[in-house]
């Protein structure tokens, strides 16, 4: 008689230092592909380029996912648009909102940060390397700190009322198992096409990492490409810090 297949983990902790710190002690120690770490609040939450990601005790939902993924290594980093998209539709059902992606992977409403998305890899012992996607979106945030006033938002702010936290898990996993399944069923394409059409930086002026020109299009490794007028450059990584929205650099978002 045919098992019914085990439900994936969902582990939900108080007060963590990083959900993706205990995503990665749990994969030592043999858990399992699609275990979800969720936390009430984070002490030393981690962002992209080493920062840090705050956000006060239940405001957010803070969730790591653990994967073990059978892609080719060229396309697990494709993970992240994947997660950028997965989220944003996520969004775009429970809040409901209408975001849109920036480059590589910020959620945005209304050109500020509501989400965003931290792919890591590390070597576990015994199993080939580990990937672990962190994923912060502001729920019932009224106010930012300094700092992040005019930068970021939340649902509580764009809609006058909170998600709770398990509706926006729930959403947020539905359409990662979906999204995540057509990634290794068909490629990155239907997620390139879908990333493009929620996309902010296309068509914009974009300065990344000293490049710069027209975001003209995702490469099919997630890498942005910028016509910089003589020719087209691929940016693997890195952080837009100009656009024509506002023609100034912008600090380090978090
Ligand atoms: C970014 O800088 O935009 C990425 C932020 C990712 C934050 C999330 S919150 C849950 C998970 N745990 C962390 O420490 N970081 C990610």
């Amino acid at each position: 008689m045919a098992r019914d297949k085990a439900e994936p983990a969902i582990v939900r902790l108080d007060q963590v230092d990083s959900t993706q710190t205990v995503a990665f002690a749990l994969a030592e120690r043999g858990a399992t592909d699609r275990t979800v770490v969720v936390a009430d609040q984070q002490a030393a939450g981690r962002g992209r380029r080493g920062r840090v990601w705050q956000a006060p005790a239940r405001t957010s939902l803070l969730a790591s996912i653990l994967v073990r993924s059978g892609l080719p290594q060229a396309l697990l980093a494709t993970l992240s648009p994947t997660t950028a998209v997965a989220t944003a539709e996520a969004l775009r059902r429970v809040a409901p909102l209408e975001p849109r992606l920036k480059w590589p992977n910020d959620v945005l409403v209304g050109g500020r940060k509501i989400a965003g998305i931290l792919l890591e890899s590390r070597a576990v012992a015994s199993s080939e390397p580990v990937l672990v996607i962190g994923v912060g979106i502001n729920l019932g945030q009224r106010e930012f700190p300094p700092e992040l006033a005019g930068r970021a938002t939340s649902v509580a702010l764009e809609t006058g009322h909170a998600v709770d936290r398990e509706t926006m898990l729930a959403a947020l996993l539905e359409e990662f198992d979906a999204w995540r399944a057509r990634l290794e069923g068909e490629g990155f394409g239907p997620v390139r096409e879908r990333w493009k059409s929620l996309s902010d930086t296309i068509g914009r002026h974009v300065t990344v990492d000293g490049v710069s020109g027209t975001a003209t299009d995702l490469d099919g490794d997630g890498a942005l490409l910028i016509d910089v007028g003589d020719g087209v450059r691929r940016v693997i990584a890195g952080e837009i810090t100009t656009d024509e929205t506002t023609g100034e650099a912008h600090a380090a978002r978090r």
